[in-house]
């Protein structure tokens, strides 16, 4: 299922040329398939979630479209190229859990690793001498201070808060202008209020700068909002389309082949019961 509507209110993308696209992928791991005939299409400026339980392939998800990992079947396509072609138009927080408290290098460091020789590779181009240095500083001041974060970018960032530390992740992944942000739980391990202010950070850079987010959740609820589209994994394979289509009781009981209940609390919140964890039911 592949829809494009979206959200309400939410201006229309300049460009129609998808950001991903993917085609029919499996991908293998240890010798067995993670998922396969998974097709989604997403464009830019899109917000979207990759949702499932523990286990299901959601990082996987992430790494092939960086191109860290092979599909075995299939194809993707990544801001028309083949994956890792233009990892340097993408910004990435990878899965991690909060920095030691004992960790010494500040924040405005961090946020500056995203612009040197990282493990994307390419440096700024062409940005000479006292030029480069004057350039990385005025961006990096630009970046923190979208995300909020002057007030303790210099603080060691073992010392700054689970949410601060978020902000100037996120800032790392945003200092090189990328079209595309692809976040791997960025809400974890944040408590209630933070979830809602990094989630509601995160749409407000995916609309003013028309930047398509491709992010991994726990729970969908900070973000439900916000949301484009949700790509649901599970039992091998995925659906996606809007929330309102995806997060039900028909769909997603189709696709894990089990009754699965959608549930609001009586804070409007969705909760999904009966779902088997990610080991127990895929046998491919
Ligand atoms: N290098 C690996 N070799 C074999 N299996 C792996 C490897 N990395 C992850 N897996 C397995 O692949 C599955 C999907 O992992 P992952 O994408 O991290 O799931 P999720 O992010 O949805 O929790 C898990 O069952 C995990 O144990
Ligand atoms: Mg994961």
């Amino acid at each position: 299922m592949i829809v494009t509507e979206r959200a309400p209110g939410r201006p229309a993308p300049p460009t129609h040329t998808p950001v991903i696209v993917v085609d029919q992928a499996e991908a293998r791991l240890g010798g067995r398939a993670i998922w396969s005939d998974v097709s989604l299409q997403i464009g830019p400026g899109q917000f979207v979630a990759v949702l499932g339980p523990n286990g299901v392939g959601k990082s996987t998800l992430l790494k092939a479209v960086l191109g860290l990992l092979p599909v075995s079947t299939g194809q993707i396509k990544v801001l028309g190229g083949s994956p890792g072609r233009h990892n340097d138009r993408i910004g990435y927080l990878p899965q991690r859990r909060a920095f030691d408290p004992t960790t010494r290098i500040r924040g405005i460091d961090i946020v500056r690793l995203g612009l040197d020789g990282d493990r994307w590779g390419t440096p700024l181009p062409a940005i000479l001498g006292g030029r480069r240095a004057r350039d990385a500083r005025e961006r990096v001041e630009e970046v923190i201070g979208l995300v909020g974060a002057s007030g303790y970018a210099r603080r060691p960032i073992g010392q700054c808060s689970g949410g601060e530390q978020q902000r100037l992740l996120i800032a790392q992944a945003l200092i090189r202008h990328p079209e595309l942000l692809v976040l791997d739980e960025p809400l974890d391990s944040l408590d209630v209020t933070n979830q809602a202010s990094v989630s509601s950070l995160i749409r407000d850079i995916s609309r003013t700068r028309n930047v398509a987010v491709l992010l991994v959740a726990h729970d969908v609820n900070p973000i439900l909002p916000y949301l484009d589209q949700v790509i649901y994994l599970a039992h091998g394979g995925a659906v996606m389309g809007p929330p309102e289509q995806v997060i039900t009781a028909d769909t997603l009981s189709m696709l894990y082949g089990t009754p699965i209940d959608v549930l609001r609390d009586r804070a409007g919140r969705l909760v999904v019961v009966g779902q088997p964890d990610a080991h127990a039911e895929h046998r491919r």
